[in-house]
């Protein structure tokens, strides 16, 4: 099985150009299935989930290719409203293209995703909403059947401003006829960067960015190009590891997208110097030990949850972690104590008491963020780490040991 090998301690210094988002470019591919057209994304990070989203577009009867960063889309075949649970399971956000299909075909079928590595992560939101929108629901071997000759604008409240449910209720509703109104939605960056692509192809949503968003069902849509944003994650993830074992500029960024994380990052004792798309952020002599708690954007990502506990763990005393949008997303905890890590959970907070040292061992990733903390926390570590099950790690950052060796960390992968 391929496996990365770490020789930690060694000091980074460099520059690190961070590649699109990964949560953006998802549910934008998904959307190129609205209509019949030829779709071009610029800035495509080339990941696993990018190839698996690509792969399921092909199913539904797209044409699709990958040249230099760029995706393009021939969505004029698509023919089969379908998504398998092959492709489902590998990547939860395959869930996308609910919204995009019933809304071109009046039917689709999806498989439910059922659980991940970090809990139930229920699709209910998703569903209730569609129901609303006049969809008629059935679950057949797994699979969520759902029909609607003509969706209906409606007005609908999330629990919780789910990102994928906003994402998904959008797409569905851009040729609703009338008016829907979605309360209470995401506004990540990621759902704002996919309105502005859904007006670009002719949508009419209002109050992009906020969390009341007002969709005027249109009749027709049509193809448009975009450049997706950067990941904030994958940038916050260099600037843990910056904080931890070095200088680092980190580049090709939108700094405002972090904002809470330099703000916290500033709280531990970093040094942060923030330019109009990039941040230079250089470590303290001690890390001051700060409590987090994360949130909806513009809160603290559960995204970065992980790496933060990393982060902690090398601090000076101790620190609550405590995450707000997934209650068990902890996975990564048993593995970092098997580098020294001194952590205890109780629900969905993590107390962890800072140790002086990590020590390498090996080590399992079990999810992409999870994967991303035992990597930077092996980079601090004294000696040698081997993370094993990287294809999580290969999910969500593109060429991430390249972009590690580029700021003198001594990586191999072994296949
Ligand atoms: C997206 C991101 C993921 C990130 C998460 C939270 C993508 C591809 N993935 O996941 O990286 O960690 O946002 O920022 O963009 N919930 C329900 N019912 C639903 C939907 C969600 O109860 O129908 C709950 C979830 O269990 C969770 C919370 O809502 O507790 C937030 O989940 P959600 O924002 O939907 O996450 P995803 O869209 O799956």
């Amino acid at each position: 099985m391929a496996k990365i090998i770490i020789n930690g301690g060694k000091t980074l210094s460099g520059e690190v150009k961070i590649s699109g988002a990964k949560n953006a470019v998802l549910p934008i591919m998904s959307a190129t299935l609205l209509c019949p057209g030829k779709f071009t994304i610029h800035n495509v990070p080339d990941l696993r989930d990018t190839r698996t989203m690509m792969q399921l577009l092909e199913i539904t009867g797209a044409k699709t290719s990958f040249n230099n960063g760029s995706v393009t889309i021939d969505s004029t075949g698509v023919n089969n409203p379908e998504a398998p649970y092959e492709l489902v399971k590998t990547m939860r956000a395959s869930f996308y293209v609910l919204g995009p299909l019933i809304s071109r075909f009046g039917k689709v079928q999806v498989s439910l995703p059922g659980g991940c590595a970090w809990g139930p992560r229920p699709v209910d939101y998703h569903l209730k909403g569609l129901e609303k929108l006049g969809a008629k629901l059935d679950l057949e071997g797994g699979n969520i059947l759902a029909e609607a000759k003509e969706l209906k604008g409606a007005d609908i409240h999330f629990e919780f401003p789910s990102v994928g449910a906003t994402g998904n209720l959008v797409m569905a509703s851009v040729r609703a006829k009338g008016l829907t109104r979605l309360y209470n939605c995401a506004k990540e960056p990621e759902i704002t960067q996919l309105c502005e692509f859904l007006n670009s192809m002719g949508a009419d949503i209002e109050g992009v960015g906020t969390d009341k968003l007002i969709i005027s069902g249109v009749k027709e849509l049509n193809q448009a190009d975009i450049t997706v944003i950067p990941d904030r994650i994958e940038a916050g993830t260099f600037l843990m590891a910056g904080a931890l074992n070095g200088e680092i500029k980190i580049k090709n960024i939108i700094p405002l997208h972090l904002k809470k994380v330099t703000d916290k990052l500033i709280e531990v004792g970093c040094k942060v110097k923030i330019e109009a798309s990039s941040i230079l952020i250089s470590p303290p002599q001690k890390i001051n030990s700060i409590d987090m708690t994360t949130a909806v954007y513009p809160g603290f990502p559960t995204d970065l949850q992980a790496q933060w506990v990393a982060l902690m763990s090398l601090s000076e005393s101790s620190a609550i972690v405590t995450d707000t949008v997934y209650h068990d997303r902890f996975s990564h905890i048993p593995e970092l104590a098997r580098l020294g890590a001194n952590i205890k959970v109780e629900k969905n907070t993590a107390f962890i008491r800072g140790v002086n040292q990590l020590v390498g061992a090996p080590v399992m990733s079990t999810d992409i963020r999870a994967s991303a903390a035992l990597f930077i926390a092996a980079l601090a570590a004294k000696g040698k780490t081997e993370i094993s099950r990287i294809y999580h790690i290969d999910r969500g950052y593109e060429k991430i040991e390249k972009k590690f060796l580029g700021l003198g960390a001594e990586i191999m992968r072994e296949s």
